[in-house]
């Protein structure tokens, strides 16, 4: 396998046109394509951009390549959850999710589906899933590792087994690892779902997300319903994303070298009595409670921590005096970003700060930050 930078610009053959082909090819704005005469219609060319189209190949190609299977756009990280969803939980067997992942996935399943009479159950990302699995017998369990905002890791191979011995479908959320981060699919899970939103895209300027699957059976099971739902990415989202995916290799590595710089700066500064920062969390830091399970499945970091400021009032002075930390709910992009989670409901302390460390320079981004929170 190439190297993740080789397989961000070129995986999946992206870019490999004929002669006097472009080597960038742009949108392809079409909602219909010609059609011939009736008897010369073939099956497999484009039809209705809603079905498929040009532009939402090559993403599709370059992620699934990344994530090792089919890869199905979605137009953001919802619609994308939304299908898994609908696919694989039934009102016979439910969803198990994550207590402390996404809370629109939550809200997702508690406001659109319990209506419906599908079982909702929850799990802590580091609870005991193989017991929450025998309990809820559910079709679908969906997994958030490292989970948003906790950071908190589970085990994907040991809950995979226990999903498969359930006859349960696992989907995981590798929205804050990324595809370069961590393969799901590769540690037993059958479906990847993400919010390319973030890091993946990796601007902040569009929403897009996908699903990609081990196998043709769930693929075909995800893309029907794509077509049938019609909740479909534009192209030009689609191809502005897969023009940020490009870089995702070296963004990646900024982010992470910022937020570890971030973290180990934040921790010396509390423990010298500095700042009134506690908790600080990245998985990436050696004695973090993550570290160790988060070192088993994922193949590198990235730029998203957390710590806690005392109180509302501190997040509201912190974010005043910076001058490098957007305060913005999202992650993942060029920007750094500050979110102060409980504002979204989120169970965590009030003070608890959601960073997303951006590219900008890593000594600018210490001092920014230390600066603000010293003041
Ligand atoms: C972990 C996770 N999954 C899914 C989503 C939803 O993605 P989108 O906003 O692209 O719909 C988000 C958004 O913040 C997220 O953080």
């Amino acid at each position: 396998m190439s190297g993740d930078g080789t397989r961000c610009v070129r995986g999946g053959g992206h870019g490999e046109h004929g002669v006097g082909e472009p080597v960038h090819r742009g949108p392809v704005l079409t909602s219909t394509f010609h059609l011939g005469r009736p008897e010369q219609a073939e099956s497999g060319t484009d039809f209705y951009a809603r079905a498929d189209n040009p532009t939402w190949r090559e993403y599709e190609a370059v992620v699934g390549d990344l994530d090792g299977g089919a890869c199905t756009v979605f137009p953001s990280g919802m619609a994308a959850i939304a299908a898994v969803l609908r696919a694989f939980a039934s009102t016979d067997r439910g969803v198990l999710l994550p207590a402390d992942g996404y809370y629109v996935a939550r809200a997702l399943a508690d406001e659109e589906l319990a209506p419906l009479g599908v079982p909702v159950a929850y799990c802590p990302t580091a609870g005991d899933w193989a017991s929450a699995i025998a309990e809820h017998r559910p079709g679908l369990v969906l997994l958030e590792t490292p989970s948003n905002p906790g950071l908190e890791v589970c085990d994907i191979t040991a809950i995979a087994e226990a999903a498969d011995a359930a006859g349960a479908v696992v989907a995981v959320d590798n929205t804050t690892a990324t595809p370069l981060g961590q393969r799901p699919l590769d540690l037993g899970a059958d479906v990847v779902v993400a919010s390319d939103t973030k890091a993946l895209s990796g601007h902040g300027d569009l929403l897009v997300g996908h699903v990609s699957t081990a196998g043709p059976v769930h693929a075909e099971r995800i893309r029907g319903f794509r077509t049938r739902g019609g909740a479909i990415a534009g192209p030009m989202e689609t191809w502005l994303a897969l023009r940020g995916l490009a870089t995702l290799d070296l963004r990646l590595a900024r982010q992470a070298e910022n937020a570890r710089a971030v973290a180990v700066a934040l921790r010396e500064a509390a423990a010298a009595g500095t700042v009134a920062v506690s908790d600080v969390r990245w998985p990436g830091l050696a004695d973090d409670p993550s570290h160790a399970p988060a070192s088993r499945q994922m193949r590198r970091w990235n730029g998203v921590l957390r710590f806690t400021l005392p109180d509302v009032h501190a997040v509201s002075e912190f974010l005043d005096r910076t001058t490098l930390v957007d305060s913005a709910t999202s992650f993942g992009g060029t920007r750094t970003a500050a979110d102060r989670r409980s504002r979204w409901g989120d169970a965590v302390p009030d003070g608890l700060v959601r960073l997303s460390c951006g590219i900008e320079d890593t000594d600018d981004l210490v001092a920014d930050v230390l600066g603000a929170l010293r003041a």
